[in-house]
């Protein structure tokens, strides 16, 4: 038996780059999948090819970011297989600036796909998935979002708005059997074609799927609201943490904070932080 024999997975821009790769690795397990990708010619290619060979899938062509693209994406599902029990927001865009050359369109357009797409497509999915017995969301984030990129800050601040919107919804899931992720994926792919050669080597785009089967089969067990960087020869959990702090004295002024600030009791000291880099973890902070 495979792994997903029996579930029915929608995933978001999955005509090319890392969703294709996940919709045929769905498929290879056993899942019925919707193939979301407003590029109509690649979902459809996309769905023929796991037709061809012995797989179940049909493709929705639906803009996530719109309200009535995210409703769709859950009538596909039902109209074709009847159920839902995966869902992974993948779908995404970049129009880097840096802040003084951005244009409205630009930050619309970023927000659009990653943060209205988010509430699109999840909203009617996860509300389906609660009234029938839960599911599996995976969110898809970004080192843009964790650490920051030149020019990104338009995509860094909707990637780590995802992660946001995922720790609350992990939440809100928990008692109706709903478990949630992040992704933060590194691959080869059209949207990193401007990445180094050294990238486009490293960095197979089949080598990030195994850890979305992971995360959305019963392997992970009831794990909820965690981010998994994955990519390249590396996986690791990425997550924030809150410093030891300082107690302030009830007349607490600016100076007494740059004092305890300067004996170490309130920020992470620099050479001890893990900073992520597109290549995996570092003992530095470059850039
Ligand atoms: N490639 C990487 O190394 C990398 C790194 C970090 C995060 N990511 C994230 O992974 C996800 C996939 O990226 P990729 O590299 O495979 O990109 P890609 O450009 O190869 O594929 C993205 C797909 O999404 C589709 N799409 C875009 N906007 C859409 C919309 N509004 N509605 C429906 N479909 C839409 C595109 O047509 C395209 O087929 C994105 O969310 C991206 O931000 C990628």
């Amino acid at each position: 038996m495979a792994l997903l024999d029996g579930k029915v997975a929608v995933v978001t821009g999955a005509g090319a780059g890392i969703g294709r790769a996940y919709v045929r690795a769905l498929a290879r397990e056993g899942a019925a999948v919707v193939v979301n990708d407003f590029a109509r010619e690649a979902a459809e290619d996309a769905v023929a090819e796991i037709v061809g060979q012995g797989g179940r899938a049909v493709a929705n062509v639906a803009d996530v970011g719109a309200l009535e693209g995210g409703a769709s994406l859950l009538s596909s599902a039902l109209e074709a297989f009847g159920r839902v029990d995966i869902l992974v927001n993948n779908a995404g865009i970049l129009r880097d600036a840096s802040l003084v050359k951005m244009e409205e369109a630009q930050w619309d357009a970023v927000m659009h796909v990653h943060l209205k797409g988010l509430y699109s497509a999840t909203r009617p999915i996860f509300g389906w998935m609660k009234d029938n017995g839960g599911g599996v969301i995976v969110n898809t984030t970004s080192t843009a979002g964790i650490r920051g990129n030149f020019g990104q800050s338009n995509y860094g601040a909707a990637k780590c708005g995802v992660i946001g919107f995922t720790n609350s919804l992990a939440i809100e899931g928990r008692k109706y059997g709903i478990r949630l992720w992040n992704i933060g994926p590194a691959a080869a792919t059209a949207l990193t074609a401007h990445m180094p050669e050294e990238y486009q080597r490293r960095f197979q785009i089949d080598r990030v799927a195994p850890t979305l089967l992971y995360m959305v089969s019963h392997l992970s067990g009831d794990q909820t609201g965690k981010t998994l960087l994955a990519g390249g020869g590396w996986v690791g959990e990425v997550r924030f943490e809150v410093h030891d702090g300082y107690e302030p004295s009830d007349d607490f002024t600016a100076e007494e904070l740059a004092r305890a600030v300067a004996d170490g009791k309130v920020l992470f000291p620099d050479r001890d932080a893990k900073w992520v880099t597109a290549y995996g973890p570092s003992g530095k902070r470059e850039g």
